[in-house]
């Protein structure tokens, strides 16, 4: 062979085989590529068995830029095979990795509902001023919730509160015959038949009625009952004691209260109260309440002269929502999350 002609290859051979090393886009075809041109059986070698057919001095410098060349190569393949672990190193741990900067998932976490929040709020501030908490039975006899307060089968008080009756368990004794309860006041005489004066107990709790809803009204709702008795309580102690827990609820330094005229079978007299909070010019409409009935003592065995006491009753939805500025009382049944998640 012209050995012209054997450089010529040997610089097409070099040329090639760099190139291939350099494009290589990933170990496994570098390693191919080093096999395919420095392999036992790989292209420098069928380069170098071809020396021998070469004489001499040209030999030997032919042999020298083939020592160096391959040396060229493995050097290059070294530098090469570093650069793509590096990469590939590179891209696993972004694929893999934990980046610390990236901000945490929030874990949502449960929480109390509303009204579940105010009712605890009611409780903490009537416990502070002695009262005890008391709860009572939702499914109710009609003695309870009616009879007992004064509020007999053809009563007209009946009406305002359309009651759901309990299909199976009908009767006409008003202890046999059961419903859901339409106020908390069925407590009033369960607790002081029980219990001797003087007391102080709040009642939270749900009560339900058979009525249309809308955004002041559902079919079930949350009422507080109040009831005080002792040996010289009056109408001065029950706005005192209002007015003690209303500041306290709404946190204001003033809050004015407004008795106004009410009708309840179990309270004589019987009133309605509104607040005034700071420096608002509303009156609020926020509870029932009057002077225990006789008749209410005379159910519960208490002798009616002996003993004096208030009762009121509370909406506890009402209180939430004006508490939380919430104009809808549905929203608190909804189980929207959208709802519940604002408080
Ligand atoms: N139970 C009454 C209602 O549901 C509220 C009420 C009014 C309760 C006057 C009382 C009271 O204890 O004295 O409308």
């Amino acid at each position: 062979m012209a050995i012209g002609n054997f450089e010529e290859k040997i610089s097409v051979f070099e040329k090639e085989a760099k190139e291939a090393i350099n494009q290589a886009p990933d170990l496994p075809r570098l390693e191919a590529i080093k096999v395919k041109y420095l392999g036992r059986k790989g292209e420098f070698n069928n380069l170098v068995k071809e020396l021998p057919g070469i004489s001499g001095d040209l030999r030997a410098h032919i042999g020298r830029r083939l020592n160096s060349l391959r040396s060229d190569l493995e050097t290059l393949i070294g530098e090469k095979f570093h650069k793509l672990k590096d990469e590939s190193i590179e891209k696993q741990l972004k694929s893999e990795g934990i980046d610390i900067s990236i901000p945490g998932k929030g874990v949502s976490f449960g929480h109390l509902h509303p009204l579940t929040k105010v009712e605890r709020r009611v409780e903490d501030i009537f416990k502070s001023l002695g009262f005890s908490i008391v709860f009572g039975p939702e499914i109710e006899s009609e003695y309870y919730n009616f009879d007992a307060l004064n509020i007999p089968k053809d009563h007209p008080a009946r009406e305002m509160q359309d009651t759901f009756w309990l299909k199976d368990f009908r009767s006409e004794d008003p202890k046999k015959n059961f419903l859901l309860r339409t106020q908390t006041s069925n407590m009033q005489v369960r607790y002081m038949e029980k219990n001797n004066p003087p007391l102080r107990i709040i009642v939270p709790g749900r009560v339900y009625r058979y009525e249309a809803t809308d955004a002041s009204h559902e079919i079930q709702f949350h009422q507080v009952e109040g009831l005080m008795i002792d040996k010289n309580i009056s109408m001065v102690n029950l706005k005192a004691v209002f007015e003690e827990f209303f500041k306290k609820f709404f946190d204001k330094k003033k809050v004015e209260i407004r008795f106004r005229p009410g009708y309840f079978p179990f309270v004589e007299p019987g009133i309605e109260v509104d607040i005034k909070l700071g420096d608002s010019s509303k009156w609020l409409e926020v509870a029932g309440a009057g002077m225990a009935h006789p008749k209410v003592f005379r159910a519960a065995r208490y002798v009616p002269g002996e003993w004096q006491g208030f009762a009121f009753g509370m909406g506890l939805d009402r209180l939430a929502m004006l508490y939380y500025g919430i104009n809808d009382i549905r929203l608190f049944y909804s189980g929207d999350f959208r709802f519940l998640k604002q408080f």
